[in-house]
């Protein structure tokens, strides 16, 4: 079985992507440091699979520890590169946390993968390097435009250290998967998102204003060039998106590649507007979403959504799942995780009764 290293693997895609990996009879290695994830997310995997990740807990900034992990596992056969800070509005606030930690690490990972002979890397990238593109729906030959944030800038310059570093190692393949806006649960409501603190995206604001831990959704904007006024995204399942990874890492470890730098978007091809989204939520859920029109939030694009007919093609991957698919999942996690925090809070409150 090769072994793959997930890192950021106990993260929201990670944590998906791992249990894809097993189920195709990888051999999972995380790398963790539990900046926005928990220890937990690791027994949501193994009830899922049946089969424990190899799971080593540090910082990939420090640098030394890269270099003896890679030493101990030299039979490393391929990377996959979650691990990484994604909140925009915080890469405004603290551009040079988002550098070192989406950049310097990436780094890091590179010179170590140049060392070796033959190696593999997929890469977490993301629509946001197009901007607002000029047509719908988006190709990969779309131009990359000015990032709009320090984080957007990250995944730019994260695709050219790679594409640059490509070019003079031969022997080094990688795959750049752009994702759209990745939602939803694992359909056991294992694992999940764990947005800490009040959530930036959509799905988990709905869900959390569906369970009633947040008042009611603002919606930034219905003033848009849209059918309905609001922004459209392609919101595509999680696990759709976690059965994308295995799929582009096949390709390099079969040598399938046409190239040893190639990019794919990753989505479903449909836009939905955030009234959609809404709406959706209300079908699957029965339930009336409390929300109200606001301002527009800065740094919007008006539309996204994939052209995904290079992924579909030349991955040999399409997204399966409805937006309805990914919205239940997400209800379905979200009322367990707060039954889960209930019951907690209820047992510690009897247990200090007693
Ligand atoms: P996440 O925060 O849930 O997962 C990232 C994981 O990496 C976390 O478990 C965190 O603890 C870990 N991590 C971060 N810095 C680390 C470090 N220095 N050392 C070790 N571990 C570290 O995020 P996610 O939503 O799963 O996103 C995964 C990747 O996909 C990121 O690179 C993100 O930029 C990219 N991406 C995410 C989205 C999205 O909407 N979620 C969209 C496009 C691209
Ligand atoms: C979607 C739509 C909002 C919250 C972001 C990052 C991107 C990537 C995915 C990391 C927009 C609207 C949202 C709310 C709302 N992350 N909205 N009320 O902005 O497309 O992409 O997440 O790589 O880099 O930019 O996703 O979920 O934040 O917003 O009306 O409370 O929902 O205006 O139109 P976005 P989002």
């Amino acid at each position: 079985m090769s072994k793959i290293l997930v890192t950021g693997g106990l993260g929201f895609i990670g944590s998906h992507t791992v249990v894809e990996l097993q189920n195709e009879g990888f051999d999972v290695v995380i790398v963790d440091n539990l900046s926005n994830s928990t220890e937990k997310v690791l027994d949501g995997i193994i009830a899922i699979t049946g089969k424990k990740p190899h799971f080593e807990k540090f910082d990939l900034r420090d640098k030394p520890k890269v270099e003896a992990f890679f030493s101990k596992h030299s039979d490393i056969a391929g990377v996959i590169h979650f691990a990484a800070s994604k909140a925009v509005g915080e890469s405004v606030e603290n551009p040079l946390l988002y550098y070192e930690n989406n950049l310097g690490v990436l780094v890091y990972i590179l010179q170590e993968l140049t060392k070796k002979g033959e190696a593999n890397l997929i890469f977490s990238s993301s629509c946001t390097v197009y901007g607002q593109a000029d047509t719908m729906p988006i190709t990969e030959d779309a131009p990359v435009k000015p990032a709009e944030s320090p984080y957007g800038n990250t995944k730019q310059v994260g695709e050219e250290i790679i594409r640059d570093t490509c070019n003079v190692n031969p022997q080094l393949a990688a795959i750049a998967l752009r994702y759209f806006n990745p939602i939803g649960a694992h359909p056991t409501v294992e694992i999940g998102e764990l947005p800490i603190g009040v959530p930036q995206n959509l799905l988990p604001y709905i869900t959390q204003t569906g369970i009633g831990l947040r008042n009611e959704l603002s919606v930034f904007g219905d003033d848009y060039p849209t059918p309905d006024g609001t922004c459209v995204r392609d919101y595509i399942h999680v696990v759709d998106l976690a059965k994308a990874h295995v799929a582009a890492l096949k390709r390099l470890v079969q040598d399938n590649n046409d190239s040893n730098f190639e990019v794919f978007n990753l989505g479903t091809g449909t836009g939905s507007s955030v009234l959609d989204v809404i709406n959706s939520f209300e079908r699957v859920s029965g339930e009336k979403l409390n929300y109200r029109i606001a301002p527009r939030r800065a740094g919007d694009v008006v539309q996204a959504y994939a052209d995904t007919k290079k992924a579909n093609d030349v991955l040999g991957w399409k997204a399966q799942s409805t937006l309805d698919d990914a919205m239940k999942s997400a209800w379905d996690w979200e009322k367990k995780i707060r039954k889960a925090k209930t019951k907690l809070l209820h047992n510690s409150s009897q247990s200090t009764f007693k």
